[in-house]
């Protein structure tokens, strides 16, 4: 029997839990959540088995240190309050931690974190508004734009979704623009990464990436950020195999998500690390009109073809999936980043 190779993960399986505190009785982690053979990008709403916090707590959804900073305690109920005896000395009084139902778990954005924590609802308020809704787009961004060389890539967009018709503007940022627009494009990538509990991308990435933005107008006057697209310079990327067999599957890469692709590289312009729409703005046709203008308009002067090979999706979850397939005509190609 031949092995079977295998992409190296490049994200983490890391389960989308908000550490409250490290010593709160949080439950163990479930068999289901770290035994998975197939391991892959977590979307949004497709678990909600998230169990171990995340490493860097300080950095995710982009708080500021202040916000950041771990208040929750442990949550721990006396059965007495320690009382002073009269001569001042303390009387000790045994302490009961109460972990009946504490973790809770979103059904909304995914998220695990300790009801009654002020920090951990806190942050799961915020992360929770920020994936159902998207962030704002603000003025004070828009006063940027020219200097962070930001281009509107179309004016007066108009999509009929299912739900209606949907007005908006795409338009194409740098991915590493410093000033308020970088701190802007930092914390959307935060969430989309805490959301698909995938790794940052390196400065280096960052560099070789535009984001391309669906911009909505909102109820506050700004506009909010309806859709996300990282389209990314990459170099090669694998054919995916369409229908395996045993046989094909032998020699092919295996790949998180049940993909099979053949191992021959191919030389491939344009890859898309991450893609992510906020919930309540999905199947209106968002994704695929920023992927439309990824492949337009990221190579200048020079329209790409995902049927043709020339678009990547690094290791698509189930919904990236779906939409590599609508949008690429099963042309779209695997690489990783
Ligand atoms: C994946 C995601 C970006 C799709 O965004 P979207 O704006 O809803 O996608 P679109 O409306 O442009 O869908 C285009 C086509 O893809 C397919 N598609 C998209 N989502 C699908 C779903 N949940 N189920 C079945 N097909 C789907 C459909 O063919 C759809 O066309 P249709 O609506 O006319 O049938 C969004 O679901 C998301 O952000 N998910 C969570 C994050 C994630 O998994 N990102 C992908 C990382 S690779
Ligand atoms: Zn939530």
């Amino acid at each position: 029997m031949f092995p079977r190779p295998t992409v190296k993960r490049t994200y983490a399986s890391r389960p989308r839990q908000y550490p409250s505190s490290p010593h709160t009785s949080s439950p163990p982690a479930t068999p289901s959540a770290q035994e998975s053979p197939i391991k892959r990008k977590r979307p949004l709403l497709e678990s909600s088995s998230v169990n171990e916090p995340p490493q860097k707590r300080a950095n995710i959804f982009g708080l500021t240190s202040k916000d950041s900073k771990p208040t929750a305690k442990p949550k721990a109920k006396a059965s007495a309050t320690s009382k002073k005896k009269d001569n001042g000395t303390k009387k000790l009084t045994q302490l009961h931690f109460v972990v009946d139902n504490a973790i809770r778990s979103c059904p909304l954005c995914s998220l695990s974190y300790t009801k009654g924590a002020v920090d951990d609802e806190m942050v799961h308020k915020k992360h929770c508004a920020r994936v159902q809704r998207g962030l704002e787009w603000g003025k004070e961004e828009e006063k940027e734009s020219e200097k962070a060389g930001v281009r509107v890539i179309e004016d007066l967009v108009r999509i009929q979704g299912p739900k209606g018709a949907i007005h908006g503007r795409t338009i194409c940022v740098p991915a590493d623009a410093t000033g308020r627009i970088g701190s802007k494009i930092s914390n959307l990538l935060e969430t989309i990464n805490f959301a698909l509990s995938a790794p940052s991308l390196t400065p280096e990435m960052l560099k070789a990436s535009k984001v391309y933005l669906f911009l909505t107008p909102s109820t506050t006057g700004r506009e909010r950020i309806a859709g996300c697209v990282v389209a990314q310079r990459i170099t090669k990327a694998m054919n995916v195999i369409p229908t395996p067999t045993p046989d094909t599957q032998n020699n092919a890469v295996r790949v998180d998500g049940g993909l099979y692709c053949s191992p021959q590289l191919h030389a491939t312009p344009l890859g898309i690390p991450r893609l992510f729409v906020p919930s309540t703005h999905r199947r209106q046709g968002i994704a695929k009109l920023l992927l439309d203008a990824a492949a337009k308009t990221f190579v200048h002067g020079y329209a790409l073809d995902p049927s043709k090979g020339q678009v990547a999706f690094s290791q698509p979850t189930g919904d990236g999936r779906k939409v590599m397939e609508a949008w690429g005509k099963g042309g779209v190609r695997i690489y990783q980043e």
